[in-house]
């Protein structure tokens, strides 16, 4: 297991203060960014797009920014993603035609490729790319929304993938997002997670600070 990161997900944040709200969360305690680009074709919802991560970097050039793809041609978007200035770059392999061949893609690019897995989405997407990936991530809702609630088999899939992984012999990142609280950070993080991904639990509260401690506390006073 690895130190703990919090991404908090800029989608509950306000975009009309975009600027404030990363200095708020990143001054509160946040490791990175998790920017959610949403299509309204792969998911049922639109955010935003390659402007929006460029202005981030500029305006935050030392934050590491996760850019999490729900899109439908992830093979052609990926790599202009990582050349917008993403440090990470995540797509989902169902919509891509060439999984493995756009994960060189984005390291060629210059980030860190990741591979996304929703809830129904079997293990076995990652066998033969696993040694390239820097991150799986696992989707513990179905995309496209934030303020849902966790999908508790998640868990288990959670600890068959660290299990995979090891088998593999790889050493990635282990991210999961969505529905992620307090009240479930201790058993995400004790089965196996990374990363873990918060947008309602950070900015649906009023202090951003004691939500971030919170969710870390939670975490980490699990044992096994
Ligand atoms: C869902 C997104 C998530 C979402 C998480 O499609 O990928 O990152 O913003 O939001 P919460 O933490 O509110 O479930
Ligand atoms: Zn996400």
């Amino acid at each position: 297991m690895t130190d703990l990161r919090i991404a908090p997900s800029i989608l509950s944040s306000d975009f009309a203060n975009l600027a404030d709200e990363c200095s708020a969360v990143l001054n509160a305690g946040a490791d990175w960014l998790h920017v959610d680009v949403m299509d309204g074709h792969y998911v049922p919802n639109l955010t935003i797009g390659l402007p929006v991560v460029k202005s981030l970097r500029r305006h935050f050039p030392d934050i590491f920014l996760d850019a999490h793809l729900m899109i439908d041609n992830p093979d052609e978007m990926a790599p202009r993603f990582a050349e917008a200035g993403a440090d990470l770059v995540s797509f989902h392999p169902e919509p891509s035609r060439h999984p493995h061949r756009t994960v060189q893609k984005i390291r060629d690019a210059g980030a860190q490729a990741g591979l996304v897995l929703n809830p129904a989405t079997p293990l076995n997407w990652i066998d033969y790319v696993a040694e390239d990936l820097d991150l799986v991530l696992l989707m513990s809702v179905n995309p496209g929304f934030g303020g849902q609630s966790f999908i508790t088999s998640t868990l288990d899939k959670l600890r068959a993938l660290n299990q995979r992984l090891d088998q593999l012999g790889t050493h990635c990142l282990v991210e999961v997002d969505g529905g992620v609280k307090p009240h479930n950070a201790g058993d995400i993080y004790d089965a196996g997670a990374d990363v873990l991904v918060a947008g309602s639990a950070i900015f649906g509260t009023g202090d951003y600070a004691s939500a971030i401690k919170d969710l870390r506390d939670a975490a980490t006073s699990v044992t096994v």
